[in-house]
């Protein structure tokens, strides 16, 4: 058929919305799909993504999907629901492992101004740092902690869902690839040495030293159903809440908060906020711009723990 020059347009047009139509079924289609993935991993192995952004999820999904050679969901989700060991893939793509030593080192600078001389008067301390990835946040403040003499009656708690990661937090070990770059952040943070100096390096790894090691504790907690953790001095929660809703993000915070003694400290990313938190003020700011809170109340005069 031939079609007379002032059709085209019209005839444009149509085949513009039959593509967009298509292409919005499409994606309503590898919604339905991702929530059967997302509650198939809840029926099989119990972890709860069901409030993770849903966003992030799908983008892990697609990237998993083509990672594979997989042409669809199906597919995947068979491979997910009958083999164990790739569905600790999956933890990995969903839990966003990304960390540093001395991540955001403006953070650190500001605990040290702010935070360490109130601490510094407690007899004993208790951290938390709920979602540690491979540990390097928990070693960062652990150095700061002895820079500051406060290392040997601090005791640090990290927790991750990821047991891979936490495997690699226990071991102490960084890759000496890395050790330039967290050298540099160690400055910028305010560190007055080399961060050599606390480790012992092998042909490719960096170990931290013993006399911080040993304070420092790993293991598995999940945010989304696991209960209060101890009565701590300093929470550090950083660039976790960030890849939940907001339904999720106020579970956690609230269990932050239950998890903290009265004058206890708080820490968020740097994209993160407290603006979810239905106790939001219960807490003051001590610095809105890296997000470090303190929650209110009576602090004992002794302050220690022990
Ligand atoms: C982007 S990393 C942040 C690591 C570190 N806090 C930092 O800022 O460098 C996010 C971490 O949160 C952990 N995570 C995700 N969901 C979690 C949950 N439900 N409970 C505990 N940790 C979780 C991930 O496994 C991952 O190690």
């Amino acid at each position: 058929m031939i079609l007379e020059k002032e059709e085209y347009p019209a005839r444009n047009v149509k085949q513009a919305m039959r593509v967009r139509e298509a292409d919005s079924m499409i994606q309503s289609i590898f919604s339905i799909e991702v929530e059967l993935v997302v509650q198939a991993i809840f029926l099989r192995y119990g972890y709860n993504f069901r409030d993770y952004s849903r966003a992030s999820v799908k983008r892990r999904i697609a990237a998993r999907l083509k990672k594979e050679g997989l042409d669809n969901m199906a597919a995947l989700q068979h491979k997910i629901l009958h083999q164990p060991d790739f569905f600790e893939e999956i933890i990995d793509d969903f839990s966003i492992n990304v960390t540093e030593m001395f991540r955001d080192p403006e953070f650190y600078l500001l605990m040290r101004e702010k935070v360490f001389p109130v601490l510094q008067q407690r007899k004993s301390l208790k951290v938390w740092h709920a979602g540690c990835g491979s540990g390097e946040e928990v070693y960062s403040l652990a150095i700061f902690f002895y820079e500051n003499g406060m290392c040997d009656n601090t005791q640090f708690y990290g927790t991750d869902i990821n047991n891979r990661s936490l495997e690699k937090a226990k071991a102490g070990e960084i890759s000496i690839k890395n050790l330039r770059n967290y050298n540099a952040n160690y400055q910028a943070a305010g560190g007055n040495s080399s961060l050599v100096d606390y480790f012992t390096l092998t042909a490719t790894m960096a170990r931290l030293n013993d006399n911080i090691r040993k304070n420092l504790f790993f293991t598995e907690h999940n945010l989304v159903h696991d209960q209060v953790f101890g009565e701590m001095d300093l929470i550090l929660c950083r660039n976790v809440l960030i890849y939940f809703n907001e339904k999720l993000q106020r579970r956690v915070l609230r269990l932050l908060q239950k998890s903290l003694r009265p004058g206890g400290y708080i820490c968020l990313g740097m994209k993160e906020s407290l603006y979810f938190s239905p106790d939001r003020d219960n807490f003051e700011v001590v610095d809105g711009r890296v997000n470090i809170f303190r929650l209110k109340g009576k602090v004992e005069k002794d302050s220690g723990h022990g």
